[in-house]
């Protein structure tokens, strides 16, 4: 079966700054792909590229057979592609309850009602908080905003721009444990982690970038159980 996203040999630049140099990976239906990097490495520039944010000078990326390359970023978002950025990114003045009308911007009319029910369901945190103003929610509970609302747009492909940033170890457990049961209710998802220990623990396969390149890709119990991986990137 073809993938559901194609990354084939971008190339990408701020400026003279080549900040992606060559990356290709693939995510196939229902996996967890995980990319894995330290700071700088390259993951938002690649989320964001495929966003349409930003644009590859070579190389293409392509989502359900169709090539992105001119393609808007809310087009993009309509065609099931949502991505969580990162730090979030919710509006801070808004209550919880119109932060997830937002997200259904796509899927105007009917259903949206249905639609937060759903994630009213994933996220009775949210339930109970639906008229707090977002900004005065906790970095765990704005994260789980964050990924409601890119869920009211119904993905096909959910992409989350480390989702664990910033969060005490009790709620990056939480996080995780959310990105699991998304998973198992049959939603395909791209993590970017630097959090590489808990990512590659829930993903089916992982890439790991160096300064905009692959260097090294596996399953996730390869990646977890490599000498060089753990020296990099789990402590040892
Ligand atoms: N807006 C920008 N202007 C110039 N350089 C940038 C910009 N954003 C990111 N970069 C550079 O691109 C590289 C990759 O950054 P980024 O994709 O944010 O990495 P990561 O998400 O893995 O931490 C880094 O060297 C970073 O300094
Ligand atoms: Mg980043």
């Amino acid at each position: 079966m073809e993938p559901i996203l194609k990354v084939d040999d971008i190339n990408v630049y701020y400026g003279s700054i080549h900040a992606i140099k060559g990356i290709s990976f693939e995510v196939n239906q229902g996996e967890i792909v995980t990319l894995i990097g330290a700071n700088g490495a390259g993951k938002s520039t690649t989320l964001n590229t495929i966003s349409g944010l930003l644009h590859s000078k070579t190389g293409s990326v392509s989502f359900m057979g169709e090539n992105l390359g001119k393609i808007s970023p809310h087009k993009i978002v309509a065609k099931g592609l949502a991505m969580v950025p990162e730090g979030r990114r919710v509006f801070l003045q808004m209550t919880v309850q119109e932060n997830l009308e937002m997200g259904a911007y796509t899927q105007p009319g009917s259903g949206v009602d249905a639609d937060l029910e759903k994630v009213y369901q994933q996220f009775p945190r949210l339930k109970e908080r639906y008229r707090q103003i977002a900004g005065t929610l906790s970095g765990g509970e704005q994260q789980m905003l964050a990924m409601g609302r890119a869920l009211m747009s119904h993905p096909k492909l959910l992409m989350l721009d480390e989702p664990s940033m910033g969060l005490a170890p009790i709620l990056v457990e939480q996080i995780f444990e959310i990105i699991q049961k998304l998973h198992q209710s049959g939603t395909t998802i791209l993590l970017v982690e630097q959090n590489a220990q808990a990512a590659l623990s829930v993903a089916n396969r992982g890439y790991v970038l160096e300064t905009g390149k692959v260097v090294t890709t596996g399953t996730g119990t390869e990646l977890l159980a490599s000498p060089a991986i753990k020296k990099a990137y789990l402590g040892g």
